[in-house]
């Protein structure tokens, strides 16, 4: 049998067009440009117009993604898709962006990793397309999480926002891939932080959507370990280092946070992506965010060898690398 890697086609991404500055949320909460900038590193946000959903978010970066590959939407056959904040509890919101897409063939579902969703996404649709089950993937990352913030709580309003990125993969014979490809990936839950990140409701539960709730110390003290600990596990699975690296794409979550893992992993600053203070944190959405800026203002080249992490609600935390 031969052997298939998953080869990055095509990376997109949409921001929606309303921004909301520091100065504007210090206008609304007791905050400042000052504080968020200096915890944070973020300076701005888009948020999502009344009645924009995370489904429409997902299917412009969708688009973008597949002009970027030089694909149709009918050239994909299995769609993932990473967010928490779905359209509806059900049918999938990847259902919806597969019906917008005009795609009426292969399967198409939602994932629920939080912040690691997007990395969980490309490890799913890479094992996927590597069976053979499926030939060219949508792996997207679409997250609305403006309508689950607790707009008076300064603790957590001031580091979301809305986005979305998308990916497009194909399943490509190994000797025809090259190097190219996923390489690895590595995925990992431990369910006893859940309560240190969460959403205070849900059909189950409250029957309510609820509001995201955190200890952003607690998320803090254990985020540089767990992300440093599961990209020495890419790197010791690969005989890949810090040195044979050519970009660092890590979850855009938190400047300190990024510049804190890069440190402990001795990565070179100049090989660091950081667009956090653009857009805050957009959770799945964040990574492809961040690849599709990297990749379009010329830094990522084919080639290339990108290590990506992610670390969110669950806890859940995730590395891969991908050659360009
Ligand atoms: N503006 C001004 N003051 C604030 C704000 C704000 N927006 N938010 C909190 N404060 C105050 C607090 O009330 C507190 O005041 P007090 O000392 O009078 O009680 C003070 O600032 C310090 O509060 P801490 O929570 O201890 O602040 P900390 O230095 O830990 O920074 C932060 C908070 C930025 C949330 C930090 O803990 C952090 O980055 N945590 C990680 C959170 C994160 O990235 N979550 C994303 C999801 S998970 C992930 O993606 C990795």
């Amino acid at each position: 049998m031969s052997v298939i890697r998953s080869v990055v086609r095509g990376v997109g991404s949409y921001l929606p067009e309303r921004l909301v500055t520091n100065a504007d949320l210090a206008a609304e909460v007791d905050t400042s440009d000052e504080w968020i900038v200096q915890r944070t590193g973020i300076r701005e946000r888009h948020i999502a117009a009344d009645g924009q959903m995370t489904s429409d978010l997902g299917v412009r970066a969708a688009r973008s993604a597949l002009a970027d590959a030089g694909l149709e939407a009918s050239d994909i056959d299995l769609i993932v898709l990473a967010t928490s904040t779905p359209d509806q509890t059900f049918p999938a919101t990847a259902a919806t962006i597969q019906a917008e897409l005009g795609i009426t063939h292969g399967a198409a579902f939602d994932l629920q990793a939080v912040c690691s969703g997007f990395v969980f996404a490309l490890s799913t649709a890479d094992a996927h397309l590597r069976t053979g089950m499926f030939k060219r993937a949508l792996v997207i990352g679409a997250e609305t999480f403006s309508r689950i913030l607790d707009w008076t709580d300064r603790g957590t309003c001031v580091l979301f926002g809305d986005g979305a990125g998308a990916v497009v993969l194909e399943g490509v014979a190994a000797e025809a891939a090259g190097a190219r490809g996923v390489i690895t990936s590595h995925l990992r839950t431990d369910g006893r932080h859940r309560t240190k990140l969460y959403v205070d409701g849900g059909p189950s539960s409250t029957q309510t959507v609820g509001h995201l709730r955190m200890e952003g110390r607690e998320v803090f003290r254990h985020a540089v370990g767990m992300i440093t600990d599961v990209i020495e596990d890419a790197f010791a699975a690969t005989g890949e280092s810090a040195d044979t690296i050519q970009w660092f794409v890590p979850h855009q979550a938190n400047r300190r946070i990024i510049d804190a893992s890069a440190q402990k992993l001795q990565i070179a600053p100049g090989k660091v992506v950081t667009t956090v203070d653009r857009h805050g944190n957009t959770s799945a959405a964040y990574i492809k965010l961040a690849l599709d800026v990297a990749r379009k203002d010329g830094r990522i080249q084919d080639g290339d060898l990108v290590l990506l992490e992610a670390m969110g609600g669950g806890f859940t935390w995730a590395s891969a690398l991908v050659r360009w």
